[in-house]
């Protein structure tokens, strides 16, 4: 028997579940949550409840940058022959994909962090410069998931 296509199968439903996840929810942080807290919310409830909802997204956040790049190698290196025989759009794909996955690393170590401490210290000026700071690169990063997503499953069908 050969398994070879049922790994396929399992390996890009995961990597595209991961992407939806991942995608989905800066969508809904960026383009519903943020207006509305922006809007209704004190600073110091505000800040807080960004960190909070942050460090739940962010783990699954985590999960999609681990599972993304290996179900995505694994697919070309078992499936494809590896990077010679795959199209333009896969080689897109991987490079605007790494871009994100280095963006989410430094809003993870770098503001995020700051975030959280400025929070525990009770320094919501400072806080609100961070969070400024990670709306920003995750609005980028949405954008580039959006373009993603599109290079992903409608540039496949071009007859490029
Ligand atoms: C390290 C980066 C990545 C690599 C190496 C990679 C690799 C791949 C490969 C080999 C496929 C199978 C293509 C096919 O069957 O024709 C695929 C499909 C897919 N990828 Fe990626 N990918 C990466 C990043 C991403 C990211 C960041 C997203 C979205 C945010 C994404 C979304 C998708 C989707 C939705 C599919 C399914 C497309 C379809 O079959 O219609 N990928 N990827």
């Amino acid at each position: 028997m050969n398994w070879e296509p049922y790994y396929f199968s399992i390996a890009i439903s995961l990597h595209a579940l991961a992407a939806v996840v991942w995608v989905g929810g800066m969508f809904f942080a960026y383009m519903a949550l943020r207006p509305v807290v922006a809007k209704l919310l004190e600073p110091a409830v505000r800040l807080t409840l960004w960190t909070r909802t942050l460090t739940r997204f962010f783990i699954w956040v985590w999960l999609a940058v681990l599972i993304i790049p290996i179900s995505g190698y694994w697919m070309i290196f078992s499936a494809f022959g590896g990077f010679a025989g795959v199209s333009w759009y896969i080689h897109l794909m991987q490079g605007l994909g790494i871009i994100m996955i280095l963006m989410f690393l430094h809003v993870f170590f770098a503001p995020y962090k700051r975030l959280r401490n400025a929070v525990k210290a009770e320094d919501f000026q400072e806080g609100a410069k961070h969070l400024a700071t990670i709306r920003t690169l995750i609005g980028l990063n949405l954008l580039i998931g959006l373009i993603v997503t599109v290079t992903a499953i409608g540039l496949e069908h071009m007859p490029v």
